[in-house]
């Protein structure tokens, strides 16, 4: 019984010690699983479709070239391809995305809670930068021009700002299959149903009043 117990206890330590490996995508055990986007099973990831069905189409993307429209709220637009869009990317743990901002424009801040990023400016330039965790939370930053290239740690809070007055362009590539994305003013202060004022109140050490006037921007 005693035996048994101490089993269960060194097991179940080799697994946390272990864990780090499982913060990533877990590796493919097969050439690819092409994702079948028709299934209705729930698996990690996508059930793979029938080998022969596969098609060059499943690893395909075109249009990445194009310029996307970034009049919005924040001036800039994310296209993203992860396995959804790209369903020959189910297992792989990669995706990637263009990034256009207008000038002035903003990509806020946001975390990846699944993925790291390496940013490349393929046009304009960019101010950059991530927060380290707690207990420092210190901003690293740096400005970007074309050809640069500029890495965002798994799980911490980024942004990137076109300080310029014309156009910027990045491209970046990301180590999960479905990196998701919890951009921080949207889930703090736009959650549906919202998080309560006086909570919010508490935690930013404001009124509620102001807590108020934000949620009303969401
Ligand atoms: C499944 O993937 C294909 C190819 O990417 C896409 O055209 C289709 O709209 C997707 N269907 C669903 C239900 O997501
Ligand atoms: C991003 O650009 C595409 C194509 O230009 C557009 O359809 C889409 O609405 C834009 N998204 C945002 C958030 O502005
Ligand atoms: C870009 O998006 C805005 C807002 O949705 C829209 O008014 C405008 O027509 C779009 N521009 C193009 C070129 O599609």
């Amino acid at each position: 019984m005693a035996a048994s117990y101490v089993f269960l206890l060194v097991a179940s330590l080799v697994a946390l010690a272990s864990s780090p490996a499982m913060a990533r995508d877990p590796g493919p055990l097969q050439d690819f699983c092409v994702a079948d986007n028709t299934s209705d099973v729930y698996v990690n990831g996508f059930v793979c479709k029938d080998p022969k069905l596969v098609k060059a189409e499943d690893f395909f993307f075109s249009g990445l070239d194009q310029p996307r429209n970034t009049t919005n709220k924040v001036g800039s637009n994310v296209t993203l391809l992860n396995a959804n869009r790209i369903p020959g990317l189910n297992t792989l743990g990669i995706s990637m995305a263009r990034v256009d901002y207008a000038p002035f424009g903003l990509n806020p801040p946001h975390i990846h809670p699944r993925a790291t990023e390496i940013q490349t400016v393929l046009e304009g330039s960019l101010y950059v930068g991530f927060v380290t965790s707690n207990p420092d939370n210190r901003l690293i930053t740096k400005v970007l021009r074309k050809g640069d290239v500029f890495v965002f740690p798994q799980g911490l809070i980024h942004f990137q700002f076109n300080y310029g007055i014309n156009k910027a362009v990045a491209l970046s590539s990301l180590s999960s299959q479905n990196p998701g994305v919890i951009t921080i003013a949207n889930s703090v202060f736009g959650s549906k149903p919202a998080i309560s004022d006086d909570i919010l109140a508490k935690a930013l050490g404001v009124d509620k009043k102001i807590i108020d006037l934000i949620q009303a921007h969401f």
